[in-house]
């Protein structure tokens, strides 16, 4: 493997705000939106976007921002990638659908022997390829059910698992994902997480709380599966202590539970590994991989132990569109570049400039309670000056300020008040450092209810 060489991007990497933002155009765009597409699909920032290439974005109106969200960890190898669009390209004049389930093809199969490759553990792996990161996490929970013979789902506080029925039950948050959409399906246990920023324990004190509520609600010969994002994302770039996940993973397999990790936004590179859970030195029983897996193609996965995957009679899993020719293509495509480019050393290049150049925050600012994170996949936990206490109000205002300047960053955590950082790993320090003063900027120029403003304490 070799580090990229300087690449040209079809996009310049260079923040360039030449209208009001919104501007014209977008403006022209959402009044047509507001008439035609439901409110429910809620927007960060309605500003309307042509093309982008590496970490760039190109607005309608000839704007370009820096893009600190990749869609929600998505385009982790950078926008409109020419590898990808090429495999996709080619695949679509070639074949676009059989229905893997009619007639199989080989891309489908080229996926699952790569997945078996890539994912923690050394024994045989089988997968099934699906649309959505919520529906390999519903697969994940039916094919859990049908090897265990057990009913109940251990999901983890602050988790965001996905927006179907299933899914929205496992996810922590009632507003906006869930409130006045039931009812829900039972058997879904919320536990306790370790949270070292806000409970102050060892992975080992928090796990035996974990262990503890099941034990005392759930009964352990109950559980089918535990599901964990090994760092969360929507929840807050919430990473629990050394030693947690663990001990997690003795006790599921001591009581015979199935260890999920749910990979979706954390895996495929982003976090500097493979996937998130190597970080925590823990092999999972089953795996879900979206979002990043297919540079921006809709493609998820769950993949693991051959026996678990197994379980499940032929037609028990599945679906008319999942894993198709184009989407099997692309992800092709973004595994042989996250080899050869090193996109993982990438990774690992954009912690070091975001620990540099953004970890002095919480020095620089009161209102900044932490800043947290892996590879390309960070989180600042913005507070009431010199308190844990959340600010969401901060975080609205920093969303605003930046997106205004030509920055699109994320939102997360339980009480909105975390700043959320994805950006591509193929940002360069110099954007970074521009996105970074923006923020600065923001922080600065926040006038708080019932607050003087924020000053930098050094
Ligand atoms: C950890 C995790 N699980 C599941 C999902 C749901 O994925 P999708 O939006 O593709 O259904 C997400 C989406 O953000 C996620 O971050």
């Amino acid at each position: 493997m070799t580090p990229a060489e300087p690449r040209t991007f079809a996009v310049p990497q260079e923040r360039k705000v030449v209208t009001a933002l919104p501007g014209p155009n977008s403006l022209a765009l959402q009044a047509r939106r507001v008439a035609s597409v439901s409110r429910g699909a809620g927007t960060l920032a309605n500003i309307y976007m042509e093309r982008g290439a590496g970490a760039i974005l190109e607005d309608v109106d000839g704007n370009r921002l820096i893009d600190l969200g990749c869609g929600i960890g998505v385009t982790t190898i950078g926008h409109a990638h020419p590898a990808v669009a090429a495999a996709v390209a080619e695949q679509a004049h070639k074949l676009t659908h059989t229905l893997f389930t009619v007639t199989p093809y080989e891309n489908y199969v080229k996926v699952a022997e790569k997945l078996a490759e890539i994912t923690p553990g050394d024994f045989e792996k089988h997968s099934i390829l699906v649309n959505s990161g919520a529906e390999a996490v519903e697969n994940a929970a039916k094919i859990a059910r049908r090897f265990t013979g057990r009913r109940a789902l251990v999901v983890l506080d602050h988790a965001f698992h996905g927006r179907t029925n299933m899914t929205m039950a496992m996810t922590y948050r009632p507003w906006p994902e869930r409130e006045g959409m039931g009812p829900f399906p039972g058997e879904i246990y919320s536990v306790p997480i370790s949270y070292p920023f806000r409970d102050g324990l060892t992975g080992e004190e928090a796990a035996e709380r974990t262990i503890d509520y099941i034990e005392t609600h759930i009964g352990p010969r109950e559980v089918a599966a535990f599901f964990a994002e090994p760092i969360q994302g929507d929840g807050g770039i919430v990473i629990p202590a050394p030693g947690y996940f663990a001990r997690i993973a003795e006790y599921c397999r001591d009581n015979g539970i199935v260890f999920v990790a749910d990979e979706i936004q954390a895996g495929i590179a982003r976090t500097g590994a493979w996937y998130s859970i190597e970080h925590h030195g823990v092999v999972p029983d089953l795996v879900t991989s979206a979002k990043g897996i297919a540079g921006g193609m809709p493609l998820a996965a769950v993949t693991g132990r051959a026996e678990i995957m197994d379980a499940v009679q032929p037609g028990g899993i599945g679906g008319t569109f999942g894993g198709n020719p184009v989407s099997t293509a692309a992800a092709l495509a973004v595994f042989d570049l996250i080899e050869r480019e090193d996109l993982i050393g990438e990774a690992q290049r954009v912690e070091r400039a975001i620990v540099d150049r953004f970890g002095g925050w919480t020095s620089k600012y009161d209102v900044v309670g932490e800043v947290r994170g892996k590879g390309a996949m960070f989180g600042v936990e913005l507070v009431l000056p010199g308190t844990r206490t959340p600010n969401p109000a901060l975080l609205k205002h920093v969303l605003k300020y930046a997106t205004e300047h030509g920055v699109i960053p994320l939102d997360a955590g339980s009480w909105d008040s975390v700043l959320r950082l994805l950006p591509s790993v193929v940002i360069s320090e110099a954007l970074l450092d521009d996105a970074a003063g923006v923020l600065e900027e923001a922080i600065e120029s926040f006038q708080g209810v019932g607050e003087a403003g924020i000053t930098p304490t050094s």
